[in-house]
């Protein structure tokens, strides 16, 4: 598998990673169906998973799948030494819905919960700020993240769902590696609101989030005539078309598709080997 280099910090993980939420909100699969994605993935050779200790059904559930995750990687019988787990805190899901958090306290007790989540015998490899919360400054909020790594409960910080100003802000806090926020053929903000080219600048990992619109929206990929015709040409499936035309955007991008079937994220890492033309990114860009 091809890899990338993880911000600044000199540590390489897959090109592509693999997104944890399907596993474990609503109509999630068994347990055992989710372990086999996850060891199918490592299997396939991807480093970095992304996760969130509110992928979960709602609060009695929180930290769902990195209990998942982490059962997963200890009943693995391969190397995972190499594996980064990149897990979020901030958002919360009171009867199934998803509010956001960002009081020090609660992200003291979340940071800590994960850290148990995970394993409580390494720091968090990533811990990621889900979204801002207008309640507090982002100061306030990063600074149980800055204690955290200072306390070796957490290695590398990175944001979410952040403009250019809030992770300006962040930075003069902590140290951040990465910024995850929505993109997609139908979200393509971080074009346009100057996060991605900040992102390139600064060599900071873009997390693309929900690149094929989510587990809702995803099958709508095949009504854009650009991509299926692509995906026709190229005998490839409309997920790879726009996996690539994502890695195109951006040196700096690191795509985590999302699976819940071990068929979903083995198709997803075949977009490795597919290239689109300058013209044919443009089609998708017309087209989208
Ligand atoms: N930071 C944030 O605020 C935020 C928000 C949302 C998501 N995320 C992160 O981003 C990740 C990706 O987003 P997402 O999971 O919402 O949506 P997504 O990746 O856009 O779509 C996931 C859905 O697409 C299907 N799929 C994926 N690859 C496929 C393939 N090659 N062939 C056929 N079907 C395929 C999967 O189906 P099956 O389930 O049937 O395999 C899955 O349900 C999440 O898992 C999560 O880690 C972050």
């Amino acid at each position: 598998m091809e890899s990338k280099q993880l911000g600044k910090t000199g540590i390489s993980v897959s090109a592509i990673g693999l997104g944890g939420m399907p596993m474990s909100i609503s109509n999630r699969p068994p347990e055992s169906q989710s372990i086999a994605v996850i060891h199918h993935a490592l299997d396939l050779g991807i480093t970095f998973i992304d996760t969130a200790d509110s992928y979960c059904q709602d609060e009695l559930d929180k930290h769902h799948n990195e209990r998942l995750i982490h059962k997963a990687l200890n009943s693995y019988k391969g190397d995972v030494s190499r594996m980064i787990v990149a897990t979020k805190g901030g958002l919360m899901r009171p009867n199934g819905s998803w509010t956001r958090n960002g009081s020090p306290e609660h992200l003291r007790q979340t940071i800590r919960a994960s850290f148990e989540a995970l394993g409580g015998n390494k720091p968090i490899d990533i811990w990621q700020y889900h979204a801002p919360d207008s309640n507090y400054t982002i100061e306030k909020s990063l600074a149980p993240a800055k204690e955290a790594v200072a306390d070796g409960l957490i290695r590398f910080v990175g944001v979410s769902n952040f403009s250019v100003e809030q992770i300006k802000r962040s930075r003069d806090v902590v140290d951040i590696v990465s910024v995850q926020n929505q993109y997609s053929p139908w979200q393509r903000q971080p074009e346009t609101d100057g996060v991605l080219k900040y992102c390139e600048q600064e060599e900071l990992t873009f997390l693309p989030w929900s690149p094929f619109g989510g587990s809702r929206r995803h099958s709508d990929l095949q009504d854009i005539p650009v991509i299926a015709q692509l995906a026709k040409e190229k005998g490839v499936s409309v997920y790879n078309i726009v996996l690539a035309w994502l890695r195109s955007k951006s040196p700096c991008i690191l795509p985590i598709p999302g699976a819940s079937k071990t068929s979903s994220i083995e198709d997803s890492v075949r977009a490795i080997d597919v290239k689109l033309s300058e013209q044919e990114v443009e089609k998708i860009n017309q087209a989208t």
